[in-house]
């Protein structure tokens, strides 16, 4: 019953968002035709991500060659802790911050000057990418849905500080209607960041999309890439070597172009 209660709390959340009907088309095609796709190789995927994994420790000294490197908490400690006062007081739960050092490291490495990511939530990774690009002017693109059963459209974001957002453009669209914005805005990327649509069919959708925008030496970064086989599949498929990151019992992982 709360179940069904909460489905149709969604499906209103979508009708009075004209913004979201392409989505919501979508969502209901995938329910009814494509209800396994999420999982698609898992156990290949999780074997795969077992046997390469490093730590982010080892990533960002070793492979990123920041051999003295100091987290981003300890760089900023006052953003840091103001933004976790205020998830703690966000009235609504979202989704939670990835590997915050990996990403500001992988800014830093590009000497990023324009960045994309799909997924904002919080705005933990948001905050983290900021962090390195404001120190070059750059600008972050970020791509993320209203959220939708809690109603907490406006809370998208909120822990990425006041000083940081001229640097920031958030399109509130689904991926498949912000990447066009996005891209007709801005048509090169030094850092991209892919943590929405974690289906097979999502990545799949957005891995080319993404890598054909992203300049040569550029870094593609994907999260909970053990989830299902898209993004092993996409690496082995173009003969790519991705660097993948243990972290939180999860895999996240990027490739440099
Ligand atoms: C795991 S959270 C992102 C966390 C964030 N990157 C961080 O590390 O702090 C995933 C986000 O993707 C968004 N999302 C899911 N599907 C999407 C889609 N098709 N288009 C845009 N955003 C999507 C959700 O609304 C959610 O905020």
């Amino acid at each position: 019953m709360k179940e069904i209660a909460s489905i149709f709390k969604t499906f209103f959340a979508y009708l009075i968002r004209p913004q979201l009907y392409p989505e919501l088309f979508r969502k209901i095609y995938k329910n009814i035709f494509q209800r396994q796709a999420a999982f698609k190789g898992k156990d290949n995927a999780e074997e795969w991500c077992r046997s390469l994994a490093i730590s982010q420790d080892d990533a960002i000294k070793n492979v990123l060659n920041f051999k003295d490197y100091q987290s981003i908490n300890s760089l900023y400690p006052e953003i840091m802790k103001q933004a976790s006062e205020t998830e703690k007081s966000c009235p609504i739960k979202m989704g939670g911050a990835g590997a915050l050092d990996l990403i500001y490291y992988l800014n830093e490495y590009t000497s990023a000057k324009n960045s994309l990511e799909t997924g904002v939530a919080y705005g933990w990774s948001s905050l983290a990418a900021l962090l390195s690009l404001q120190k070059r002017n750059g600008t972050l693109y970020s791509s993320d849905m209203p959220y939708l059963a809690q109603n907490g459209d406006k809370y998208v974001g909120c822990v990425v500080a006041e000083h940081l957002r001229p640097n920031w453009k958030l399109f509130r669209f689904a991926d498949k209607e912000s990447l066009p914005k996005i891209f007709a805005e801005q048509n090169e990327f030094d850092f991209m960041h892919y943590d929405s649509d974690k289906s097979y069919n999502g990545r799949m959708w957005a891995y080319p999309i993404l890598w054909e925008k992203l300049r040569k030496g550029g870094i593609l970064m994907s999260d909970d890439v053990s989830d299902n086989a898209a993004f092993m599949d996409y690496c082995v498929k173009n003969n790519l070597k991705p660097h993948i990151v243990g972290f939180d019992d999860k895999y996240a992982a990027f490739v440099i172009k």
